[in-house]
Order: C-alpha cells, then structure tokens, then sequence
C-alpha cells in the first residue's frame, strides 16, 4: 500500500467504527461453522455457565452453547482496517490457538488474542497501524473440548486509540441539580462511574459522544449537592473528550423545549430521556395512578435497566418522577415487576400515616425482590430478606387474592424449555410459597378478575402475559384452571402490558408497552399505549375481553367535525392528534377505507378483516354494522373495533404537515352511519 494513503488513513482521526456489536438475532454477515457458537448472539450467560459479565448491551458471542465440549468458528464478512487501534471485549478459556480471536489478512493470522480462564469480558485489542488501508477478517475461535473450552467477545470497534487505556478521569463540584451527558447512538457503549466520597453511586454504559451529540442524557445528583464527583469512563481518548463536555444544568439540556420536540407523541407517554420498555408497578394510590417503567435513562436504546416513574391524575397527563428504582450494582438491573398497596400493614413496612406501597421486581442478579414505599411511591426500600424468590424466571405480578387474603406472586418462571407462569402465595408480602404453575405463557404476567357484562357475581379471571393473549379461567388463589382456549384482544405494537392494582370504580385499565415505536433522532425512544378499560362482555363467541380507550382521553377534544347534513362524510384537516369514531354497513362494498395522516385504516368487508400496515384482525359486522374508533398520534394509530372487540395497534411516524384525513368506499356501497371527527390537543400542554 501506498505510504502516503497509509499516513492519511493514520492521521485521520474519526468517530469509532462498530465492527460488530452482537445486539441482533442472528449474526447477520457473519460465517458460523460448528455448533459453539449457536445460530445467534447469546443474551448472557447459557445454561450450566458460570455467570458471564462485563460486556455491553445484551447480546454477545459465547460459544458455551452446547458447554465446554462443543467447537466452532464464527468469521467476519471482509472489512477495511480504517483506525489505529482494534478493539474487543474478551473473555472465557485461556487457551492460545483454541480459544480466542484472530485477525487475518491476506489469509495470515497476524493477531490473536485469549481469554483469561474468566466469564469477565474485559477490554483487548491490538495496534493495527501497519495494516491501515487493508482488508481483514475477524475470525473467532473454539477449539478446545476439555475445561474453560469457550471464548466470549462482544464489541468488535476500531478507534484511534485502544481501549485498553486507564481510566479517563474528570472531578466536578456538584453545584446543580443535574449532570449533563453527551449521547450519540451507535458509538461504542462506554461505561461510566460516578462516585462521591469514594463510593461508586452510578455505574452504567453510555455512548457518550465527544462531539455532535444526538442528546443530553442526565444524571440527577441533588442528593451529593456541593460535594466532588469523580467521573471515570474506560475507553480512547476522545472519552476524556466528552467527559471534558459534560455540563451542569438546573434543567435538563436541550435544544428543544422539554415535550415541545417535533415528533413527542402528544397523547402517548413518553419519558422526557431515553428508552423505555415494559410499563412496571402500576398502581392507584391517594388520587395517583403511578406509572413506573423500563427505562434506561442514558440511551436512546434498551439497557441499564432502571425503574422509571410518572404519575397522573386522570391517565390523561403525566408528570414525571424521579427515577424510582436504581439497579443495585452494574449488571444487576431492575427489571419488571408491580405494585400495591399494603393497606392491612401485612408486611409491617409502614412507618407513618399513610398506607404503604409494596412493590416487587426482578433483580438479575439475585432473584425476585421486594421494596417497599412509605412515601406515595417517591423513595422506595429494599426489603433485608431479599431476594424472596429464586427461580428461573422474571416479572412478579403481585395482586391481593381477597377470598383466601393472602398476596399472589404471578411470575414468570423457565423450566427446561417449559415456559410458565408459576403462582406463589404469602400472608406478608415477605414469605412466599410456592403452589401450582401453568405452561404457555411468556414474559410479564398479569392475573386479574373482572366482572362477565357488569355482574361481578358471574366474574370471571383473566391470565395473560406480555404478547396479550389471555385465557378465562377461575383463580382459587393457589391454581389458575382456564376454561377455554387462549384468546387474542390485540394485535401489533402491544407488549407487556399492566394493569393498575386497586384502580376506583372496579375499573381494569391497562397499558401497554407500544413494543417497536422509534422515534429516531430524538432523545427519548418508545412509547406506552393509550390506556384502555377492560371489560368482560357475551358476545356471539361466548364470553371476551374488551378494550377501549378510557373515558378521561375524551378531555383532550377540541375541534368537531361530523357528517354534513346530506350525510356525507368529513374529510380534511385533522389536529396531529385525533380521535375518530365511525360505523358504517359494510352493504356491497369491498372495502372501507380510512386515511388519516397517510396512513390506511382498511376493513376488508368480504375477508371480514380490519387491518393497517401488516397488522390485520378478523371482525364481523354486528346487525350488519361495523364500529371504529381510531385515535391517532405522531408516532403511531391505535384502532378499536365493534368496541374494544379487537385493538390494533400500529407504529407509524406521521410526516409532520400531512394533517390529511377521508374516507373511501370501494368496489360498491357502504352507507356511513355516524362519522365524528375530533382534534385532540396535547396531553403536556
Ligand atoms: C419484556 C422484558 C421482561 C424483562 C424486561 C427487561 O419486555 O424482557 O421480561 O423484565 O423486559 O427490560
């Protein structure tokens, strides 16, 4: 290679290139041979491992899947060497030659590293300078049959320096409310330490940005105010870099005003920063509906799993909280869980006047654990005793069962390949017993009564778990025996969902999590679904759970508009939040169409279909008419039919000015019944 092009190659300094980061499913370009390495990333430790950590985000290469005896390779697509240094996470069997990492060119391993006989994923890499220009591969390796016979990488980066380097170091005064950090997603995730008088109190990854940041993320450090905070980050030097711009603020940073960005939903909760995931701890307390969530507050994407927190008082506007739950240590995160009110004081949690909320969440790294608020939900304990559960598993669902007055533990639980969901029981929220488990449920349950048409004697319970599809069935507070087969309410972007503990009224109302809502270049990422009132209602099926958008959205109507008086529908200009209600007879025609905001909104009259996008649910027509309502947002279009008999939810970002809405009837008649047209004004105004 030419020396003056391997010169400029070298004195070129630039943002880091992510060669591979194991966050996928499948490893994309990537060779595999052998059975080592799976047919994907790995989300951790494999079964029968010793616990494997340090690496960032959630997937990595381990090629403990079939244990140590198994062997494979796993080889990257070609690639130019671009940077001084290249970089990787390692960890796994100190075995040079068999277990490990090499760097080829030209066919020729010129580089190759080993682990350490640790499941520690530590920084490696090597100098590649004298490369620059040429084309390589990464090939990864295992070889070894006997003890320690795998290898874990993850975090495949060229920069231009090595990330081996010590720690990048700043000390600041804390003197304001909040610590600003610079976020840009896609560069290497970093972590970062703060630590004040010696004690580590933050520890997370971060892709924090030298320059050009996508966003502020924010540390909250009133607790420590006029004390020093050391901030240490591993990694090049442009991280010292970005440490250099990290700022103090009595607000948090931005460039656009806090809910004013261009594409924050308007009636969806969203967190003011970062990711958030699975809605946790939803309960009603004092005139509070809480909204706890999975949140990493210093990324646009999944991890550094946190409980966030908002509260409303009428579902409609949200005003958020501190963050509630801090993972316990770094790798040890808070992932989902629930809550409710103690209000007999079976726990003996409760100190002052005020009832106390207990809430119960998955710590990873110890088990299923228990805390507790005495404070309307704003400073949460730890219970001493935790974890009160140890399992496989994840996402306790505490609720009272008042027939046998004892608290429920619905909980996700794995055994073998079984996917279950396991209840457990206890007079105290403290001690829990095991009693029965329930097979072909997965993920974030929830188990509630309601009441069959409104007659809570012919009340039924419910079962479900994070996809939404639920079975009847009756709940003696031990075992949960359905009566019938799984059912499905929604359909699309809807995981996860929960159900506020102790909601007035008997009311059921339930959020989800809009899983796949992306709201690309702003600082915050997904949102909740609208909340909906369940319902039990006999329909020409047999008896099934309904869901419409609750009662308090209506607030937000502005503007009407409705058929004109010869009967034609509205069409026009909608608010960038809307609300539409229609019901037409299907009569001749093939198919109703509904635009709004370049999206279509299709019922399918000869497939008795309603569909968006690629989401699609079977509907017939009642007495020969078909019900819609249909809310629209920025990112995304929830629609109900007949109802609530079934809830499609579909992502979809609106272009901003398109504010276009009209209905279509096609290949025949289709006479419009009522059509109502509402804007909706912003839920953070
Ligand atoms: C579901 C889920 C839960 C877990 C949480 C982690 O989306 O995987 O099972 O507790 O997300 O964020």
């Amino acid at each position: 290679m030419n020396i003056l092009l391997t010169l400029a190659l070298l004195a070129s300094t630039g943002d880091d290139l992510v060669l591979a980061d194991f966050e996928g499913r499948d490893y994309g370009a990537w060779t595999v041979t052998g059975a080592a390495f799976g047919s994907g990333p790995a989300r951790g430790t494999l079964p029968n491992q010793m616990p494997v950590s340090g690496f960032l985000g959630k997937g990595l290469v381990n090629s403990y899947a079939g244990g140590d005896a198994s062997v494979g390779t796993l080889t990257s697509p070609p690639f130019v060497l671009e940077r001084r240094s290249l970089n990787f996470q390692i960890g796994g069997g100190r075995h040079p030659g068999e277990t490990g990492i090499n760097l080829l060119v030209d066919g020729k391993i010129v580089r190759t590293a080993t682990g350490r006989d640790d499941e520690r994923l530590e920084w490696d890499g090597w100098d590649v300078a004298e490369f620059a220009g040429r084309t390589a591969v990464v090939e990864i390796v295992d070889r070894h049959t006997g003890g320690w016979g795998h290898v874990c990488i993850d975090q495949i980066v060229q920069s231009d320096a090595s990330m081996k380097s010590g720690p990048q170091i700043r000390d600041v005064t804390l003197e304001l409310p909040f610590l600003h950090l610079p976020v840009r997603t896609g560069l290497p995730k970093r972590r970062l330490q703060v630590s004040v008088g010696g004690a580590v109190v933050r520890d997370f990854e971060i892709e924090l940005a030298a320059r050009d940041p996508q966003f502020w993320a924010f540390v909250d450090v009133r607790a420590w105010k006029g004390q020093t905070a050391r901030l240490e980050v591993r990694g090049p030097a442009d991280a010292g870099t970005a440490l250099e711009a990290v700022t103090q603020g009595d607000e948090l940073r931005g460039t656009d005003p806090l809910y004013g960005e261009p594409s924050r939903p308007l009636i969806h909760f969203t967190s003011r920063r970062g990711w958030l995931n699975d809605p946790n701890g939803m309960v009603y307390h004092q005139g509070e509906y809480h909204l706890f969530y999975q949140h990493n507050p210093y990324g646009w994407g999944w991890g550094n799993m946190h409980w966030g927190h908002a509260v409303s008082r009428d579902l409609v506007r949200w005003e958020e909280l501190p963050i509630a739950l801090y993972p316990a240590r770094f790798g040890d995160w808070a992932f989902s869980g629930s809550a409710v009110v103690d209000a007999g004081n079976t726990s003996g949690f409760k100190t002052g006047a005020e009832d106390v909320l207990v809430g119960a969440y998955t710590s990873t790294g110890r088990g299923e654990c228990i805390v507790y608020s005495n404070d309307r939900g704003r400073t949460w304990s730890e219970y001493s005793g935790n974890p009160v559960v140890k399992h496989q598993g994840r996402d306790p669902r505490l609720l009272r069962h008042a027939a046998t007055k004892q608290w429920v533990m619905a909980v996700y639980h794995e055994s073998g390949k079984k996917q279950e969901i396991a209840f457990h029981t206890s007079p105290d929220l403290k001690t829990w017993t095991f009693q029965s488990t329930i097979d072909g449920f997965y993920e974030c349950p929830d188990l509630f009564e309601l009441a069959a048409d409104g007659d809570a004697s012919q009340s039924r319970w419910v079962l479900l778990a994070a996809d939404g599809r639920y079975r009847l069935g009756s709940f003696d507070g031990r075992e949960f025996k359905p009566d019938g087969p799984k059912q499905t309410l929604w359909h699309g972007n809807f995981y996860a969902a929960q159900t506020f503990s102790h909601a007035p009224d008997n009311r059921r109302i339930q959020i989800g999590w809009a899983r796949g809502t992306d709201f690309p270049g702003m600082p915050f990422n997904q949102q909740m679904n609208i909340p909906v009132e369940l319902r039990l209602r006999s329909t020409e099926d047999g008896l099934r759970m309904t869901a419409l958008p609750v009662r308090e959205i209506e607030r937000l109507r502005e503007r009407k508009q409705t058929l004109t008086p010869d009967g034609a529908a509205p069409s026009g200009r909608i608010g960038e939040a809307a609300d539409l209600e229609l019901s037409f007879r299907p009569g001749t025609a093939e198919r109703v169409v509904l635009d709004v905001r370049g999206l279509a909104v299709v019922y399918d009259a000869r497939k008795k279909e309603l569909s968006s996008k690629r989401t699609a649910a079977p509907l017939a027509p009642i007495g020969g008419v078909v019900r819609l309502r249909v809310l629209v947002d920025r990112g995304s279009v929830e629609i109900f039919g007949n109802d609530g008999r079934v809830a499609l939810s579909v992502a979809s970002m609106a272009v901003r000015d398109n504010l276009s809405f009209a209905l279509r009837v096609e290949g025949g008649e289709a006479p419009i019944e009522s059509f109502e047209v509402w804007d909706l004004q912003s839920a953070w105004k």
